[in-house]
């Protein structure tokens, strides 16, 4: 791991009066940032002057979509590195933080996005399963939340504050028995916003963005989805572009804290009695009626 902390910037080489008045660019980690929702926040936030640190789980595949995704960033005019971590593994999710203070210089900002989203229901519920949602969903956010609270202490300067955005879901709005576990880790989530919200002021921000159906996911394919992301008040879901602009949106707020975006065309204000998967099966077996 790299030394931590790093050179402070009081130890930088001296800069002409010109460049000491321009702002340094912030910089991001977003976890789970190689593909799908974290890839397209990442690039948000570097089409808008952010400079990023793009966190994936580390394995062969995940690093070269991450690289692909951090060379989109450089060709936006962003400074991007990739760190891989497993965030199960708590050290490993510890160091993080001072990993991305070390190779970028700075860090104002956490986007906990990556999550593994398990089938379970009520009967199929173990230890074990909660556990694994537990430790990929809930326990990381808090870790990183805590570290870059230390890191802006660390940093002196008056005063150094930043952002977290937890991703959650608007199910925890609008909830239903299909995915137990991953609900249950999002639903602790929810609540480690608002409690961290009070812990971390006045440093850290930290807030949410619940999105709707966005992606295919789980076991869904692209029928099911197209017919999940229609089953909505606005007749749409979120897209991952919605999602990247609540989330920068809330980075970029300076007076919101302990408050979640839900982002999801008005899924939530369905009851929804089954996961949109299942609902999306049903009317595909139905025939239209005229209306
Ligand atoms: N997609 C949707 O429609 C939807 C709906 C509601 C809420 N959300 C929320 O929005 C966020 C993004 O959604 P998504 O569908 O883009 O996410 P995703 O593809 O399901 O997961 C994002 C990344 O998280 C990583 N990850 C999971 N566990 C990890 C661990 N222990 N250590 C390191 N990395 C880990 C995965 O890495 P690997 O690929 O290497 O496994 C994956 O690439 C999630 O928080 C999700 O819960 C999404």
């Amino acid at each position: 791991m790299l030394p931590y902390p790093p050179s402070s910037p009081a130890a930088a080489p001296p800069q002409s009066r010109s460049a000491a008045r321009t702002p340094p660019r912030p910089v991001a980690l977003v976890t789970g940032a190689a593909r799908r929702i974290g890839r397209v926040i990442t690039l948000e936030l570097a089409r808008h002057g952010w400079d990023l640190v793009l966190h994936c789980r580390g394995g062969a595949a995940s690093l070269a979509d991450a690289e692909a995704t951090a060379c989109e960033a450089r060709a936006l005019g962003a400074q991007a590195q990739v760190l891989g971590a497993d965030l199960a593994v708590e050290a490993d999710c510890e160091g993080l933080v001072p990993a991305a203070v070390a190779a970028l210089g700075r860090l104002d900002a956490v986007v906990n996005n990556a999550s593994s989203f398990e089938y379970d229901s009520v009967a199929s519920f173990s230890s074990q399963a909660m556990d694994r949602a537990w430790r990929s969903n809930t326990a990381p956010a808090v870790l990183l939340a805590r570290a870059l609270h230390a890191h802006l202490l660390a940093r002196g300067e008056d005063p150094a504050t930043g952002c977290v955005v937890n991703l959650l879901d608007q199910k925890l709005v609008n909830p239903n028995p299909d995915y137990f576990s991953y609900t249950l880790s999002k639903a602790a989530l929810a609540e480690a916003t608002v409690m961290l919200a009070q812990a971390l002021a006045p440093r850290v921000r930290v807030c949410g963005v619940s999105p709707g159906v966005t992606l295919v996911s789980g076991t869904m394919n692209e029928a099911e989805f197209d017919a999940a992301h229609r089953l909505t008040p606005l007749q749409r879901s979120s897209t991952p572009q919605d999602i990247a602009q609540a989330v920068r949106f809330l980075l970029e707020s300076p007076a919101i804290t302990g408050h979640t975006l839900v982002v999801d065309g008005g899924q939530h204000l369905q009851g929804q009695p089954r996961d949109v998967l299942f609902l999306a099966q049903q009317t595909m077996a139905t025939p239209a009626k005229d209306s």
